[in-house]
């Protein structure tokens, strides 16, 4: 069978160039135009990257039109259903779901590198009380490089999943302790006895003096958010990580970058802005007015949770979140929680709105884990972390996934330049 190409015609010159077209097991095909400039002397311009496949992948597939999202081929109502996080980020980082044998040492692994060195301690001190956990994750996440770079081979498959493994188990702790320093309460080390998302809840909620009690649909409903957010493709942060990872930079650096990228409200902040909007709003006769300016093009207001870049249908991952959320606040007893109604009344009025129905704007992932976590007991501020995370999953999978890859390069994009062309240097005095 002859290769499938595409064929550029230059209508300057007449010229045609060919190019072959790559075929994935599922979703479009690309164009190969590695050898575009070279050929033609033109570089591609595409800003934010929304036609551009930049890597190979077998991690996370999404079909944003069919509201599919897969890990390693396996549906994420699946994995909710059926697996847990740890199992979810075994499953990422190794490509197929463990035995039992292979959990069973994974999650000892994991349960054996909770721990943080002492001496990281020290660094939550320099940070204000009331710095956002996000910009000490940054910091403190960035400082594990400090603690291992000597010991760092890249070359290493077993030292690059020792990396990968040392970030998933040491960042429930790095949460937990950044929560504990900004509300003055004592850090709490890590439970034999306690697995990884309960252990998780320990070390966020418990208090030494106190037995803590655990509650199953609590940790069960952490453990899907986890499962929910732990990959989702080439997104920012982690086109970030893999940014950062392609010039060899040390992983924790790495993934500490794409905590940077997280942080922002158009990305992993949408939860906590959602959990805001809705205490703005105050009463469910607000909500008409907020759904005005959301409209309003001279407005910037957004409904936050609401839309997505790439799901123009339904977010899978909300449908999940939108039944757990009522589990877990009928396990609390908090069914009839006001910011709830609240959010069922915004998510009622939205979805039968024109305007939302014309754009395909349905509430997304953001949306239910915001009103779940607050039901928990996490403060907004606390919702970012929490996908960081779980995106440590993903994170550490994708940046594996591309230190194996022959095809994958140090990430240099080009540009189209607009400014000034060259001109003599004047001196200050004949300006
Ligand atoms: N509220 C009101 N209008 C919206 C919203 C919204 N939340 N989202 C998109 N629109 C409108 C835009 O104004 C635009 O209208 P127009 O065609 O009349 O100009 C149209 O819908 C398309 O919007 P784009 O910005 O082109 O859509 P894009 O795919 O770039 O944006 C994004 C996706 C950034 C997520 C956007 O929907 C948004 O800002 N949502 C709120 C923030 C949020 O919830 N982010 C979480 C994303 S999920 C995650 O990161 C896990």
């Amino acid at each position: 069978m002859m290769a499938k190409t595409v064929t550029l015609i230059d209508n300057q010159t007449g010229e045609k160039y060919d190019f072959p077209i790559l075929e994935g097991t599922q979703g479009p095909d690309l164009i190969d135009i590695r050898t575009l400039y070279g050929k033609t002397g033109y570089f591609t311009f595409d800003p934010g990257y929304g036609a551009t496949g930049a890597c190979e992948s077998k991690i996370t597939y999404i079909d944003g039109d069919k509201g599919i999202l897969q890990h390693r081929g396996y549906s994420i109502e699946n994995l909710c259903d059926k697996s847990n996080f740890l199992e979810v980020a075994y499953l990422l980082l190794h490509g197929e779901l463990p035995k039992q044998t292979e959990y069973a040492q994974f999650h000892a692994e994991i349960m054996e590198s909770r721990l943080i060195n002492e001496q990281l301690q020290f660094f939550f001190r320099g940070f204000r009380r009331d710095a956002h956990p996000m910009a000490i994750l940054v910091g403190v996440v960035g400082a594990l490089s400090s603690f291992y770079h000597g010991a760092f081979d890249l070359h290493s498959e077993e030292n690059r999943l020792l990396c990968c493994r040392r970030l998933v188990a040491k960042l429930p702790t790095i949460v937990a302790m950044s929560y504990k320093y900004s509300i003055g309460q004592a850090m709490l080390y890590p439970r034999e006895d306690y697995n990884y998302t309960d252990n998780f809840l320990y070390m966020m909620f418990g208090k030494p003096e106190h037995k803590f009690k655990m509650i199953p649909e609590v940790v069960s409903a952490l453990d899907k958010i986890f499962i929910l957010h732990a990959d989702h493709e080439q997104n920012a942060s982690t086109s970030t990580v893999r940014m950062a990872g392609s010039t060899g930079a040390n992983p924790y650096a790495a993934v500490s970058s794409g905590i940077s990228a997280l942080w922002g409200p158009a990305h992993g902040g949408a939860n906590e802005e959602v959990l805001n909007m809705l205490k703005s709003m105050g009463s469910v006769d607000d909500i008409p007015q907020y759904i005005k300016r959301a409209k309003d093009k001279d407005d910037p207001f957004r409904l936050m949770g609401f839309g997505h870049r790439v799901y123009k249908n339904f977010d899978p991952r909300a449908n999940v979140l939108r039944q757990s959320c009522h589990e877990v606040l009928d396990a609390l007893g908090m069914k009839e929680q006001p910011l709830l109604k609240l959010a069922m009344e915004l998510e009622r009025i939205a979805l039968e709105d024109e305007y939302f129905i014309e754009r395909k704007l349905f509430p997304n992932v953001d949306f239910y884990s915001g009103i779940i976590l607050e039901a928990i007991g996490f403060p907004s501020y606390m919702f970012t972390p929490l996908f960081a995370l779980a995106r440590t999953a993903g994170w550490t999978a994708q940046w594996k996934e591309m230190h194996e890859d022959k095809t994958s390069r140090l990430c240099r994009p080009r540009q189209l330049y607009l400014g000034e062309t060259a001109r003599e240097y004047i001196p200050m005095e004949k300006r």
